[in-house]
């Protein structure tokens, strides 16, 4: 497994392609390197420089002597063809230094390929299976680079991302993948190429995700990609974008509705404390994502308030007898307000009496239009198939509600009103901390794609974000997820747990976190790795946990908020690292409209 990244743009490409690498070096560290086209008065070179050893030392050569211009590749080697030393270290160039190239993947038939050009007169000088791709290239090339490039892909078998130029053409550069992650970063005025995200994080968070197959030429212009046959492909823009966009949704739910004091008023839904008083229960209903979010709001409105509530599958709800009626506020929980499943859910609440409010991204949706009463998420569009930072407006949103009605009933006292109000303002703050951490994230998900199982456990609170980390794994990665309470795992669930089986562990700080313990040890007892979420500067299971995840100290509601964001992180990089379509897994739709 190795780290590439590519840069065309206005700015030095050196410097970039260095911190980039920097970022990348959890993928491998045995070599490093980098090319990049200087263009002098009437003169025009590849400067390539590596290191044999980790990215430091490149830097560190990179710093004496800078190459200067504004396309450049850059690699970090985990070596699987050859030694590390300089010469198998990437980039890789033709016979006459004027195609580069650097390489992720293995390339299964490069000895035929190798024995081929050898015939043909090109003169190799590693031992590393990427070396025949620019040869390859070479022989191909006829003055349309990425014709040629889609040719020698053509006969490549195997596994590859890469990027790649040519000296004759200072303004492309060329991103093609099968079978290894590989995304085109969108940034003001320049463009990237990477193994991940993480390594161009810091530039941009607009990127593209390449399919199987398919190759991206990158000019100023922009990044069009195509099928190795030219055939155009629309570009996908990924969920991670989504994610990034969480604090601001966060932000979103609750501006101008909450006071500092903690009062909260919903212009929209324009209800009386008398009238909101007359409700002594509060059902939730919601499908998928939306019906985790309403297990959430279920907790912090029975805690809080003090009400009696309960969040139901809206699917099974509509095939009962329910019980609602008119001293029960229904709130439908869902991201497009269509969902028929809920829709028909929030109608039969509405016959027998209830109040019913939706709380929905899209307005006018039929959710929105058929309730008594609506709140929007505010969120902006959600593109992903996936639910992200809607879910979290969900959170938000319900906390409001909760508030509001613990003021209502009286069951909350104005300072911890005021501490909730405060711990939410902080929220998106530290929901960029958290995206902040993308990297170890993504180390982590590194590690943990090579498991096919996996168990996701939570108490109380965290019992929702469980069941939401293990649903946003399996939906966008085809890994088999099962979320689980703490409790509930002894009882059954435990039995599929052994040192292929990791168990990621919502530990962080909330009454139950000494039961969260005790069940960590049950897992480690039964050999499972154990992936857990704890609350900054909590070392206690430092030793007993084969990794620890920190997420920002927090009040016990939005620190269930930063627990999903970074395991929406850890699925995109799961899925990312399996090659997945992440905006459009199999099977799904945005939209479920049908029962
Ligand atoms: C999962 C996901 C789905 C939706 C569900 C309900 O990531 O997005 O589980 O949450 O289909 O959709 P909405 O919220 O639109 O009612």
């Amino acid at each position: 497994m190795c780290g590439i990244i590519g840069y065309l743009g206005e700015r030095e490409a050196t410097p970039i392609l260095m911190e980039s690498l920097k970022r990348l070096e959890y993928r491998g560290y045995d070599s490093a390197g980098v090319a990049v086209i200087e263009t002098g008065a009437g003169d025009r070179r590849t400067s390539v420089t590596k290191s044999e050893a980790k990215v430091d030392l490149l830097i560190a050569k990179l710093r004496e002597n800078m190459p200067t211009g504004h396309l450049g590749i850059g690699h970090t080697r985990w070596a699987t063809h050859g030694k590390p030393t300089i010469v198998n270290a990437h980039p890789h160039t033709d016979c006459h230094g004027r195609i580069s190239v650097v390489h992720n993947g293995i390339i299964e038939n490069f000895a035929e390929l190798k024995a081929e050009l050898e015939a043909a007169g090109h003169e190799f000088t590693s031992e590393t299976d990427t070396e025949v791709v620019p040869h390859l290239i070479e022989q191909y090339y006829k003055g349309d680079f990425l014709a040629a490039v889609r040719q020698a892909l053509q006969r490549i078998r195997g596994a590859y991302a890469l990027a790649m130029f040519t000296l004759d053409d200072p303004e492309l550069l060329i991103g093609a993948r099968l079978n290894a992650p590989l995304v085109v970063g969108i940034g003001e005025g320049e463009y990237f190429v990477a193994s991940d995200i993480t390594a161009i994080i810091p530039y941009t968070k607009k990127v593209l995700i390449l399919g199987e197959g398919e190759t991206a030429a990158v000019t100023p212009l922009g990044a069009e990609v195509s099928t190795l046959d030219g055939l155009p492909v629309e570009a996908k823009v990924i969920m991670l974008k989504e994610i990034h966009e969480t604090s601001e949704a966060a932000a979103n739910a609750f501006r101008g509705r909450m006071t500092d004091d903690g009062h909260v008023n919903f212009i929209e839904f324009a209800i009386s404390d008398d009238h909101l008083r007359q409700y002594d229960e509060v059902r939730l209903l919601g499908m998928g994502t939306s019906l985790h979010a309403a297990m959430v709001g279920e907790y912090v409105i029975e805690d809080w308030a003090g009400l009696r509530a309960r969040a139901e599958d809206a699917s099974e709800f509509r095939y009962r007898r329910p019980t609602v009626d008119a001293k029960t506020l229904t709130v439908v929980i869902t991201q497009s307000g269509e969902t028929a499943d809920t829709i028909v859910g929030l109608h039969q609440a509405k016959e027998r009496g209830s109040l019913t409010l939706a709380i929905t991204n899209v307005v006018a949706s039929t959710a929105a239009r058929d309730a008594d009463g609506a709140l929007y998420l505010h969120s902006g569009p959600e593109i992903g198939v996936a639910s992200t930072k809607t879910f979290v407006a969900h959170l938000v949103s319900q906390y409001l509600l909760a508030l509001r009605l613990a003021a209502v009933h009286g069951r909350v006292s104005l300072e911890r009103r005021e501490e909730l109000a405060r711990s939410l303002r902080e929220l998106p703050d530290q929901i960029r901390e958290v995206l902040d951490g993308t990297t170890e994230i993504a180390r982590l998900a590194h590690r943990y794609s090579r498991f096919h199982n996996f168990m996701f456990v939570g108490r109380g609170i965290n019992h929702a974000v469980a069941l939401e980390g293990a649903l946003k794994l399996k939906e966008i990665s085809y890994l088999h997820a099962e979320g689980s309470s703490g409790g509930e795992l002894k009882h059954g669930p435990i039995a599929l747990l052994d040192a292929d089986f990791p168990v990621v562990a919502v530990c962080t700080a909330s009454p139950t976190r000494e039961k969260m313990a005790s069940t960590v040890h049950e897992i480690v007892a039964r050999d499972a790795p154990v992936l857990a979420l704890v609350s900054a500067g909590d070392h206690s299971l430092d030793g007993i946990v084969a990794d620890r995840l920190e997420i920002p100290a927090a009040d016990e509601a939005p620190s269930a908020v930063l627990s999903t964001v970074a395991l929406q992180l850890f699925a995109y990089h799961v899925a990312n690292e399996l090659g997945r379509d992440v905006d459009q897994p199999r099977n799904l739709a945005k939209s479920v409209t049908v029962e």
